[in-house]
């Protein structure tokens, strides 16, 4: 249950264990499973626990095929009760393979596409003895992604898993052996991991594992060691991951420009497969994300351009492969992403390697299917993020992209070298920058309080500060399932500012007094919102007191270059949003209908 535990991030609407009973006279499964979180589970196992067990497969679940309750939960087992499934991701061709199974009489008694593997594999064995086989036989029949674990009876000192597209890694124990989504799954007994290809089986017993293709063949492995240890993937004392996460940022982003640079400000990239020539080469960037990512991308776009001069666009994953986008190999195209298995992105960058773009990534995990498919990738370093909603991946995520554009403009020369020396200084004074704001963390709490009965909240921002404004109205819904909307402030008078009525409150993010046009345009936004009867809520750089006349609210924020702001004036909003969901009783890590790691499409 503890590895179980800390997979639940990835989904939690039910969950299941099963265990070969080796006491029993034959040996059969004994399951167990439960809608809702863990913890009914757990309520199950404790009113009737499975008997002891070496073998065993668990399961929390997001539901895909068929609404979250207690038959749909996995594992599923196949008529006899003899094999014992759990999945990730979605069987395309489920539909035909069941109708072909009940034509020949299978009764299947869950909506899952999950339960059609197990029913497969009951025929399948009965012409092939050999479990690891017969995975490998029934996998070719399937479409889709898919990672499965299984556990059979008959064969009790073996568990079998299969990947395509979705994520599976081993853990390498002493007389021991673990199959987990992520190494979270089993970090508590070994740090020693493999990371299995696409289309690959496992087939692992206490003492073995072996690793073929579908097709049988014998594969090459990868062996990693993980340097995460069981307190880096756990809360360490907080009421939440994500108040842990916030509170990390300095960390992550200090540890994201950690080594990138020499001390006198040269860019080194050492995950940068792509060569000088090939990056002299780009002449667009198209930055893919989604979510959160998207707006790391969004910011990115300020400073790439500014630094390189090549047009840089940022579309959604979602969006981008179904409009026939302009790429060729001089195009860029870059992907964001945190967990490095979101399905939407995944799929856009495989569609932008088709049409021959050179494909870069920036990721925070380690050995995920999106930095393995991309030219080259950089990964962000800010540690397990566990909470749903991102917040240091976020920052992370930008600070990678500054390298990624102050790396392209060494390459091309579009910077001197002391230019982009004097941007790494500034970058490195950052992670005191966002202290700051923690320490400020307690201001932002009481105004969450006060604003605890706010039905709608918007959130204005030009420049950086537009993706800043978008980030934190996406964190206000999914965290306190409000009404929240972020706008380009200029854009308010061109429909938005209908919203504006008696008492709403209204963020606006200012940006630094050094953009002195931008800035007075700003400051009239706030005046026309606030004559409407907005309560404004201003985050204004230090000494810049042009704004306050205008403010009901001021949240102070460090001196920064503008296109660094981001970094800092997300945090209150992170943390604002992070108090009023808990002040309305919302569970903060797992808000209502989302997962972690979005793995379908
Ligand atoms: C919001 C959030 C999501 C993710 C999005 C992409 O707080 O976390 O919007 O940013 O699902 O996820 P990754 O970065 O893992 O691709």
């Amino acid at each position: 249950m503890g590895g179980l535990r800390r997979l639940e991030y990835r989904g939690y609407d039910s969950g299941g264990v099963a265990i070969v009973d080796t006491a029993a006279t034959t040996p059969t499964i004994a399951w167990a499973k439960k809608a809702g979180k863990l913890a009914n589970l757990q309520g199950v196992l404790d009113e009737q626990p499975l008997p002891p067990s070496s073998t065993g497969i668990g399961h929390t679940r997001w539901a895909t095929h068929g609404a979250p309750n207690d038959v749909n939960a996995h594992p599923h087992l196949d008529a006899d009760g003899r094999i014992a499934v759990v999945h990730n991701g979605i069987i395309e061709n489920f539909a035909v393979l069941r109708a072909e199974l009940e034509a020949e009489g299978h009764e299947l008694v869950s909506e899952t596409d999950t339960e059609v593997v197990a029913h497969l594999l009951h025929d399948e064995l009965e012409r092939t003895p050999d479990l690891g086989e017969a995975v490998r036989l029934v996998c070719r029949r399937l479409e889709g992604a898919f990672t499965l674990v299984i556990a059979d009876a008959a064969q009790p000192d073996v568990v079998v898993g299969a990947r395509r597209n979705s994520p599976l890694v081993v853990g390498r124990g002493d007389g021991e052996n673990f199959l987990g989504s992520d190494v979270a799954a089993f970090i508590e007994y070994t740090r020693d991991a493999i990371e299995l290809g696409q289309d690959q089986v496992v087939v692992i017993t206490a003492d073995d594992v072996e690793v073929t293709g579908f097709d049988g063949s014998p594969a090459e492995v990868t062996p990693y060691h993980v340097d995460w240890d069981v307190s880096a993937a756990e809360k360490g004392g907080y009421d939440w991951y994500m108040l842990k996460e916030i509170d990390e940022q300095p960390q992550a982003v200090a540890d994201t420009l950690l080594g990138r640079h020499t001390p006198d400000g040269r860019l080194q990239l050492d995950e940068m497969r792509l060569s000088d020539d090939e990056l002299r080469e780009i002449d667009k960037i198209i930055i893919i994300a989604c979510g959160t990512a998207s707006y790391a991308g969004l910011v990115a776009k300020y400073a790439i351009e500014h630094w390189t001069r090549v047009p840089c666009e940022v579309e959604l994953a979602s969006e981008f492969r179904y409009r026939d986008p302009i790429i060729d190999p001089r195009t860029l195209v870059v992907a964001i992403s945190q967990s490095g298995e979101t399905m939407d992105t995944l799929m856009a960058l495989r569609y932008a390697r088709q049409q021959r773009a050179r494909v870069l990534s920036i990721c925070n995990t380690n050995g995920s299917t999106i930095p393995r498919e991309s030219d080259a990738v950089i990964y962000t370093h800010a540690g397990p993020e566990i909470a749903v909603a991102s917040t240091k991946g976020f920052l992370a995520q930008i600070v990678a992209c500054y390298l990624l554009g102050l790396y392209l403009a060494q390459v091309k020369g579009t910077k001197y070298g002391d230019e982009i020396a004097a941007i790494i200084g500034e970058l490195e004074k950052i992670p005191a920058g966002i202290q700051r704001m923690l320490d400020d963390a307690p201001r932002v709490r009481k105004l969450a309080a006060d604003l605890v009965d706010a039905r709608s909240v918007l959130f204005l921002g030009r420049h950086t500060g537009y993706p800043v404004a978008l980030e934190g109205a996406l964190k206000l819904k999914e965290l306190a399932y409000l009404h929240a909307e972020g706008f380009a402030a200029g854009e308010l008078k061109h429909g938005p500012i209908a919203l504006i009525e008696e008492g709403v409150p209204v963020f606006v993010v200012v940006p630094p007094k050094a953009r002195d046009q931008l800035q007075d345009k700003v400051v009239s936004n706030i005046q026309e919102v606030r004559s409407r009867g907005a309560r404004t809520i201003v985050l204004v750089e230090d000494g810049d007191d042009d704004v306050l006349s205008a403010a009901d609210e001021v949240i102070r924020l460090p001196k920064v270059p503008t296109l660094l702001q981001p970094l800092v004036a997300t945090v209150p909003l992170q943390v604002f949003a992070c108090e009023l969901a808990t002040l309305l009783g919302h569970d903060v890590d797992q808000p209502r209908n989302l997962a972690k790691s979005v793995t379908v499409e």
